[in-house]
């Protein structure tokens, strides 16, 4: 079969919380002014009581409320196809799987978590919400949240992608939201970086800055993250939780598991409930790796330290594999994965050997990204090129060893928005940015004292 579909009576009614399965608890986040755990009342301006609940719970297990399966249901459960036209091209002996989350409105997994934030905020009377976006996507996501459950959105997009992807602002503009290319004026953070070079290609790490610092300012804002939180990645799960089904349906299980990382959200929710059974010992043989751009490579060349999310350093202090808050990543296509950090309970992951990680170049990851369009036909977000190039690559180590290997791997989203990227790299026009040693120690030198 080709693609393996669940019925809306399928769908996944809870989230599945890896933090009640994780062999040693991640260290906590840290108040950035005293160094304390964080308590709930620190992030009580910032976030909604139930995301602030289910950043901390320990509960396996957490009922999605009826009201967020009912706006999933305009695109969940999404489908896991076979990709049997690129094994044939590839000669391989793996069996290829991609779980395809570009059915969402808005183009990618992001909708998944934007949903449940949008309405916990709207619950409680919340006017506006304030948020980053990398490549877009994400603020695509939350204006489309925003417009159903009627609360207005402010998204501070990085100018690199804001300059490359003119109609992602046009979509949220669709929706009804705000959106301001960041380093932007309206901000101290903004002026700050602005002041020191008035041309700043921007970063995650600054939009964040922007947001929370447009939240804290107002009364009746929020802040809604895109991803790298504890209850962000729960929200992701159903990902993976559908795609356990899925393959159930096949009659398969995965040898290895593959998603492409910014802060991990997509990868997270697919691979989690996967690893919930290597961590309880049910299937200890599956391999899960994580795949990252050589331009922005956290999980390869970071260090393991507590450090901020943003740029200015307002945000809690969280314990991950960083390249600096204050680094800037080169300006590539892949604006949803120019992130210096990750998930706290991926790197914990990952250095405990349990998710390997691998870093690619854009040139390589685009080359599968046009390989792909012309066997399976989906012309797929550059982020989500990571992934497949991963899958790639397990694939021909697969025929290598002349082993049918099972291969999942998560399409976060389509790349309808990409196209000036793709005509780059068919122009042969595309850059790799080799990162040199330099600028990584560069920006740890300022890394909080530990
Ligand atoms: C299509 C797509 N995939 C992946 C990502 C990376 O984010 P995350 O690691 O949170 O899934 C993004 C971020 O914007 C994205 O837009």
């Amino acid at each position: 079969m080709k693609k393996f579909l669940l019925s809306e009576k399928d769908a996944p009614t809870q989230w599945y919380n890896i933090l009640a399965d994780l062999p040693a608890p991640v260290p906590p986040p840290l108040h950035p002014g005293t160094r304390q755990p964080l308590q709930p009342a620190d992030l009580a301006p910032l976030l909604s009581g139930p995301a602030i609940e289910q950043e901390m719970s320990t509960q396996r297990w957490i009922d999605i409320p009826e009201q967020v399966q009912d706006v999933y249901r305009i695109w969940r459960p999404s489908p896991l196809y076979r990709a049997d036209r690129l094994e044939k091209a590839l000669d391989t002996p793996a069996r290829i799987y991609f779980k395809y989350e570009a059915v969402s409105p808005a183009g990618s997994h992001k909708p998944n978590t934007a949903v449940p934030q949008m309405y916990y905020n709207a619950a409680e009377g919340i006017r506006r919400v304030a948020t980053e976006t990398g490549a877009g996507q994400w603020g695509s996501a939350l204006a489309f949240a925003g417009s159903l459950f009627g609360v207005d959105v402010t998204v501070y997009m990085v100018r690199a992608s804001f300059e490359q992807k003119p109609h992602r602002h046009s979509l949220i503009n669709t929706w009804g939201a705000e959106v301001f290319a960041s380093p932007s004026m309206r901000t101290a953070a903004g002026r700050a970086v602005l002041d020191k070079d008035p041309d700043s290609p921007g970063s995650l790490g600054i939009a964040i800055s922007e947001a929370v610092e447009d939240a804290a300012s107002h009364d009746d804002t929020k802040l809604a993250i895109g991803s790298a939180m504890n209850f962000v990645i729960l929200h992701q799960t159903v990902i993976g939780l559908e795609a356990q089904r899925q393959l159930e349906l096949a009659g398969d299980h995965p040898d290895v598991v593959i998603g492409c990382v910014g802060g991990g959200s997509n990868y997270c929710g697919l691979a989690y409930p996967f690893l919930a059974d290597r961590l309880t010992g049910k299937h200890t043989g599956t391999r899960f790796i994580a795949a990252e751009p050589a331009a922005c490579p956290t999980l390869t060349r970071g260090k393991l330290a507590y450090d901020h999310p943003d740029a200015a350093g307002l945000g809690p202090l969280l314990y991950m594999r960083t390249l600096g808050h204050g680094f800037i990543p080169a300006p590539i296509h892949a604006g949803g994965l120019r992130f210096h950090g990750d998930a706290s309970t991926l790197c914990a992951l990952h250095d405990s050997g349990d998710i390997e990680a691998r870093a690619y170049g854009q040139n390589e990851v685009f080359s599968e990204a046009v390989r792909f369009a012309r066997t399976e036909g989906f012309v797929i977000a550059p982020e989500s090129a990571h992934a497949l190039r991963g899958a790639v690559t397990e694939a021909l180590a697969a025929r290598e060893a002349g082993e049918p290997r099972t291969i999942l791997f998560g399409l976060s989203g389509h790349g309808h928005f990409d196209m000036a990227a793709y005509d780059a790299f068919l122009a042969g026009q595309l850059t790799d940015h080799e990162l040199p040693q330099r600028e990584i120690d560069e920006a740890l030198a300022d890394l909080p004292a530990g």
